[in-house]
Parts: C-alpha cells; sequence; structure tokens
C-alpha cells in the first residue's frame, strides 16, 4: 500500500500497520498526561517564531500544536496513521505526516529536502523508548538538522516503570506460565549510554537528566488495566482475551501494594530529558 501524505510524499506502509496500531482515541480520553505532562519540555525547546521544527512521534498533534501556537512552522510525524488521522482531525491548518523515526536518516527527501540539514529543531516526546534502534533515530535527527540546529527530548530513561514491569514477570510466575517475548520492549537508556550515542553522531549534549516522574493514572480503579490494553495491546492480541484478562488481574494483585494509593494507579515513570546541539553557526 501506498500512502500519499500532504508535504511529505508517498511512503510504503502496508508492513508497519500490522503492528503499530494504536487507538488514537482511547489514548486522548484517558492518557491525556503523555502530553499534559511534557509542556515544560516545549519550554526547554524555547521554539521561536519561523523557526522550522519537527516534531518526531507527534501522537494526536497536541505538542505539535503548542509549538505551532508560537509561531513556528512544525511538521509532526509518526509512525501510526491512526494518531496521524487523530492529529489531521484536531488541528486541519497543520502539516502531519506518517513517517517511523528510524527511517528519518533514509526518508529525508519525505519531509523536506533531500540531503537535509532542514529543521532549525527536531522535539520529541514520549516516543524514543519504543525505539530499540536509538543510534539510527539520533543518526537521522543529526542529519535533519541545520547546522547549530537543537535537538530536544523527553522518553523513558533507565528504572523507568520497574516495579511495574517486575509485576509483570511474578504474575506470569504466579500463573504458572512461561513468560512471553516482548513483554517489556523497551528503550530506557541511562543518561550516559544517550549522551554517548548523541556525542557519537555529532550532537554535544548541554543538558541531559534523569528523573522520577510519578503518574497517576485516570479512571481510579480501572486505571491500570486501561493502560496495559493501550500500551501493550498487540502483546494481549497474542495471548487471547482469556489469558489477558487473568493475567492482568494478576498484574493489579501483584502492584497493588507499590503502585495504588488513595484510589489510584501511580506508575513509577521515570524521564530521560536531553537537549543536544549540532555543530555550525
Ligand atoms: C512511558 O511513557 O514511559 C511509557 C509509555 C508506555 C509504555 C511504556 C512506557
Amino acid at each position: 500500500m501506498f500512502l500519499l501524505v500532504p508535504g511529505i510524499s508517498a511512503i510504503s506502509w502496508a508492513y508497519k500497520t500490522m503492528t503499530n496500531q494504536w487507538n488514537a482515541a482511547e489514548y486522548d480520553a484517558k492518557h491525556a498526561f503523555v502530553y499534559e505532562k511534557a509542556r515544560g519540555l516545549v519550554e526547554l525547546l524555547a521554539p521561536k517564531a519561523g523557526e522550522r521544527i519537527l516534531d518526531l512521534g507527534c501522537g494526536t498533534g497536541a505538542l505539535t500544536a503548542e509549538i505551532a501556537g508560537r509561531g513556528a512552522e512544525v511538521l509532526g510525524v509518526d509512525r501510526s496513521e491512526e494518531m496521524i488521522a487523530q492529529a489531521r482531525k484536531k488541528f486541519p491548518a497543520l502539516r502531519f505526516g506518517v513517517l517511523d523515526a528510524r527511517e528519518l536518516q533514509f526518508k529525508l527527501d519525505k519531509v523536506g529536502k533531500a540531503g537535509g540539514a532542514e529543521f532549525d529543531a527536531v522535539f520529541s516526546n514520549a516516543v524514543l523508548h519504543w525505539i530499540p534502534e536509538g543510534g539510527e533515530v539520533i543518526a537521522g535527527v543529526a542529519r535533519a538538522l541545520k547546522p547549530g540546529g537543537r535537538f530536544v527530548a523527553e522518553f523513558g530513561g533507565k528504572g523507568n516503570i520497574c516495579r511495574l514491569v517486575a509485576g509483570f514477570q511474578r504474575a506470569f510466575a504466579t500463573l504458572g506460565q512461561r513468560q512471553p517475548d516482548g513483554v517489556s520492549p523497551w528503550f530506557y537508556p541511562s543518561v550516559a549510554e544517550y549522551a554517548g550515542l548523541l556525542e557519537k553522531h555529532g550532537l554535544e549534549v548541554r543538558e541531559a537528566s534523569l528523573f522520577d516522574r510519578p503518574t497517576v493514572l485516570e479512571e481510579g480503579e480501572r486505571g491500570l488495566e486501561n493502560w496495559i490494553r493501550l500500551f501493550r495491546q498487540t502483546f494481549l492480541e497474542r495471548m487471547g482475551e482469556e489469558n489477558a484478562q487473568r493475567w492482568i488481574q494478576e498484574v493489579e494483585r501483584q502492584c497493588r501494594g507499590e503502585l495504588f494509593r488513595d484510589g489510584n494507579w501511580v506508575l513509577d515513570y521515570r524521564r530521560l530529558r536531553i537537549a543536544a546541539w549540532k555543530a555550525g553557526s
């Protein structure tokens, strides 16, 4: 299948939609904290009027719109067709396109001039932990930036949701099941590991911090199940609904002591926030 993306061009996408289906409405309705909590990251980006900015992994576009509201010319890209469809519906005046962050280094002509060096800044929130090939993403970011351009990003860092993931593992053990592959597929680098990758690709790290950001889930008792069903959807589908239901209930039992407080689930998020510059004027 080929898809025509305004401002981007035709991109072959069929194989990705098989494994990358997001419920964009559910994301907006119950997990808006993903972008609500990142307003401070936009402050760190400090977009200026007229700057050309790439929002990498823009989801349903809330922060793309916030950056555009500061007068910058923003392009939001995301791997998920569902997210981009929702972003376009919410913000019809903005530019969005379907693109995988790993392909940025090969498909720069799809987001701007062939050869790249197009953007004053690349921004990314709550996405890079989904992509184990961190070096490939940074290589693309470095190519996309103009000399002197900046990369400002935040995502899960070393130790992110480690209590929840331990609960996943205990739940499989308690149910007497072998833990399937892919229960915790995320990339959570340390400051040193990620700073090393940035430097290797010619980006000078001026800010890098790892900090706890406990995150209260919406809908009280139902919050953890909602979270697991949104973020582990394809994994649950492989288990089948009956097993998935049993496993989720056991995860809740295992995690309640550490992660349920005053009627709400509070996940042990830990963020890695970075700002890095490409050499040049
Ligand atoms: C996070 O934002 O840290 C996150 C979101 C979904 C799954 C795993 C981690």
